[in-house]
């Protein structure tokens, strides 16, 4: 996928966070010089644009935006934190404070913010294999503030690593993360939203390979949770002989303990 990435049409000159951006991530900075993304895109035969927003950057393709947004993180802490509701992930985790996280399919980020908030001050890490996803998700992270000291601790304490999970996890020391979590993309989308239809766009579709499970049993120090759609074969294709989730449930999370 080619991109490039600009700024707001009010906004045209480069600011402070926006000149690390571009260094990290070595995406090619087009001026806007007033055009529209449109024109922008198909001077510069780009698939996408990464427009940067006051907040932080947005992935602009046709009529759809992907941007960093914790909403269903927040809500998720916030039904633990008002009616002391079990998250499912947490529990399939048996995520204690203080505990290490590798979340190795970060996505738009919400599994990782939940582990951050419930681990505290364990390390969080999310990897994403999509250089696009990785910088816009990790840099709007980076730069969230919200009015909630608790959701923006826990955001920014995620740390996201733009690489492949079975490369990062080849290069880890045996036994040296707490809890490894994979959340691969469904094969059908359970619910239709507009965010979740522009991941989808951006997303790595892959299955999951065993040898990537294999590396995180070897990495992992308490368990390896893998979340899929229950009923389906990805549990036993992948060793996951431990299922845990309700009936009702579409949503269901294999466990490996570690050894
Ligand atoms: C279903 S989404 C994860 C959603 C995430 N758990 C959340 O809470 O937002 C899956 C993500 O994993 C990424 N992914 C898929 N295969 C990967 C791989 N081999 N390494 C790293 N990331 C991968 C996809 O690009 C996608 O962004």
């Amino acid at each position: 996928m080619h991109l490039i990435v600009t700024t707001t049409q009010s906004q045209d000159s480069v600011s402070v966070p926006m000149a690390e951006f571009l260094s990290e991530s070595r995406f090619p900075y087009v001026p806007r010089r007033g055009l529209s993304l449109a024109k922008l895109a198909a001077q510069n035969g780009a698939d996408a644009v990464i427009v940067w927003e006051e907040q932080g950057p947005v992935l602009r393709a046709g009529e759809e935006k992907l941007f960093f947004h914790p909403s269903m993180a927040k809500s998720r802490i916030a039904a633990h934190r008002k009616q002391g509701r079990v998250d499912n992930m947490v529990k399939a985790c048996q995520l204690q404070p203080g505990d290490s996280f590798l979340d190795c399919t970060l996505g738009m980020g919400a599994d990782a913010i939940v582990a951050s908030y419930f681990s505290g001050t364990g390390a969080i890490t999310g990897l994403e294999s999509q250089p696009a996803l990785a910088a816009v998700i990790g840099w709007g992270m980076k730069l969230y503030r919200g009015k909630m000291p608790w959701l923006n601790q826990a955001v920014q304490r995620v740390q996201v690593i733009a690489v492949h999970h079975r490369d990062y996890l080849q290069m880890q020391p045996d036994r040296s993360q707490d809890i490894i979590y994979f959340d691969p993309m469904f094969s059908q989308p359970l619910l239709q939203s507009q965010p979740i239809s522009a991941l989808r766009r951006y997303a790595n579709h892959d299955a999951l390979d065993p040898c990537s499970i294999d590396e995180a049993c070897r990495v992992a120090r308490k368990r390896v949770v893998l979340k899929s759609e229950a009923g389906l074969c990805e549990f036993e294709r992948l060793g996951f002989r431990r299922v845990e989730g309700s009936k009702h449930n579409p949503i269901a999370y294999g466990v490996i303990i570690a050894t």
